[in-house]
């Protein structure tokens, strides 16, 4: 190949790479389009006020049943702890040195075991359970650790008033960026 004839076979590939790079540019080619839909499915942070909760109801009547099916085989019957920690009950206050940091001993908001069981529950299919099947597992713990009664409604509106036994027990932080 002639000096001359090198000099165009590199002109060509890089224009060549030149052309790749633009059509990259335009469409990355990576994975797919989300619908709104599917976006909704991973848009649900419920906070503390309440906001985020769906509609549905359910009491500890129903989450006892829900909550032997699809809980204490890990955390253990009446949420007392197995393979899994307790999440009801705990002798040790929060002063011990080795507290139990139970849902009634130490959670601030009732709101987050919403939440956590909607998000994260049960541990081999999260997503699974229906709204009506976390407002009742949210009841039910919430009576276990004797926060409410077991025939008390949890809903959108009923759960954001319960007020946690350690409501007052955290201290806030100002969490504005320095100026
Ligand atoms: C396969 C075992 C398993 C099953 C079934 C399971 N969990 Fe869990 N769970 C765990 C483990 C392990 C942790 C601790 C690690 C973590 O936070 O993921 C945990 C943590 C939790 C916590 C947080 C406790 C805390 O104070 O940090 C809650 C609340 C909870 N589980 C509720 C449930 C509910 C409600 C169900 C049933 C719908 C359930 N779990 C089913 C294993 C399980």
């Amino acid at each position: 190949m002639s000096t001359r004839d090198s000099r165009a076979l590199v002109a060509a590939v890089l224009l060549g790479l030149a052309a790749i790079a633009a059509a990259a540019e335009s469409t990355p080619r990576l994975g797919r389009p989300v619908s709104p839909e599917q976006a909704a499915t991973w848009d649900r942070s419920v906070f503390p006020d309440g906001r985020g909760l769906p509609a549905g109801r359910g009491s500890a009547v129903e989450g006892g049943p829900l909550f032997d099916r699809h809980c204490a085989a890990c955390h253990g019957a009446g949420a007392r702890g197995a393979s899994a920690e307790e999440l009801a009950g705990g002798s040790e206050p929060l002063t011990s040195a080795t507290p139990d940091k139970t849902i009634g001993l130490y959670w601030p908001y009732a709101t987050t075991i919403f939440d956590f069981t909607r998000r994260a529950k049960p541990m081999g299919a999260p997503g699974s359970l229906s709204a009506d099947e976390v407002y009742a597992l949210t009841a039910w713990l919430l009576f276990a650790n004797g926060v409410i009664g077991e025939r008390d409604e949890m809903n959108a509106s009923t759960l954001p008033r319960v007020r946690m036994p350690n409501r007052d027990g955290f201290v806030g932080i100002d969490a504005r960026p320095p100026r």
